[in-house]
């Protein structure tokens, strides 16, 4: 049977699966995925062991997941939300807005989205506020997901930070170029990223990556199995948070990630 096995995320106490799900297809209006049938694909998901569920406060997937922790206890999911938020108090409503939609009372996971270069040393008083809540147990780790090379440079230092989601994937430098608006690398090589995301690892932070399929570019899709294993080689990364549809894509995944 195909099973996703679970690993350490970074230094928090986290155990993620391999394979994360990322929810963002399921807010995207032209898809009509209910709350109660994203959510079914979820549970049937986690029956596969994929623990591990993305979402963000401006995916309109937050009812999705909801839905699916009707069925699923509490405490075998880990939830990473997220929120564009730039000060801690809005980054604090932002958390208390997502714990009401996703019915539950703390999020395992709390990002800073798509932190840019010019805002990475500032994003830091951010963390620190965050970094005070989990006293309080309604988020278990912090972070920031980022496209940039020096973001997951600087970002490792943070004493304050525990998890880092960046753009990490396998193709070829040309590709990336060729295809930017899909894999939208904001500076340096994707070489650079793997080199920095590995040092940000070294340094005990959690890594998640996205993009590793491309975001559905041609190339990437006609090769899904082998983009999916070349990431899953990379011991540094502890889980890639991959954008699914249906269970069909899942079992693929999962798949590709265990056999190949
Ligand atoms: N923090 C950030 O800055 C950020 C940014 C983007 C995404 N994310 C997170 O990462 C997740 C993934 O998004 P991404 O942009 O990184 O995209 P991705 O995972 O590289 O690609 C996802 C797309 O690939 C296609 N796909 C997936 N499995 C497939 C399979 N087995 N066969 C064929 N097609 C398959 C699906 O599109 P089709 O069905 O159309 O082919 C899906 O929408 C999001 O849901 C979100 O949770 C975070």
């Amino acid at each position: 049977m195909l099973r996703v096995p679970k690993v350490n995320l970074g230094s928090t106490r986290l155990k993620v699966s391999k394979l994360g799900f990322g929810t963002y297809d399921f807010g995207v209006p032209s898809l009509h995925v209910s709350p109660e049938e994203g959510g079914q694909i979820l549970i049937e998901a986690h029956g596969l062991g994929v623990n591990f569920w993305d979402t963000s406060d401006d995916y309109a997937s937050h009812p999705h997941v909801a839905s699916a922790l009707k069925s699923v206890p509490r405490r075998e999911a880990v939830i990473s939300t997220k929120t564009y938020a730039r000060t801690g108090g809005e980054a604090e409503k932002s958390m208390e807005n997502s714990l009401r939609e996703l019915g539950t009372d703390y999020v395992d996971v709390f990002l800073l989205h798509f932190v840019q270069h010019d805002w990475v040393q500032a994003c830091q008083k951010v963390l620190k506020h965050l970094a005070t809540l989990k006293d309080t147990e309604i988020v278990g780790a912090i972070g920031l997901s980022t496209h940039s090379v020096a973001v997951v440079r600087e970002a490792a230092g943070f004493e304050e930070l525990d998890v880092i989601m960046a753009l990490c994937c396998k193709a070829s430098q040309k590709t990336i170029d060729k295809y930017h608006d899909y894999v939208p690398l904001e500076d340096g090589s994707m070489r650079e990223m793997v080199t920095a995301l590995k040092m940000a690892h070294e340094k005990g932070k959690g890594v998640i990556a996205i993009k590793v399929l491309g975001n559905a570019a041609q190339p990437f899709i006609k090769n899904h199995q082998s983009y999916i294993r070349s990431v899953a080689k990379l011991n540094f990364v502890d889980s890639m948070v991959i954008g699914m549809k249906n269970l069909e894509q899942v079992k693929k995944n999962i798949k590709a990630l265990i056999i190949g």
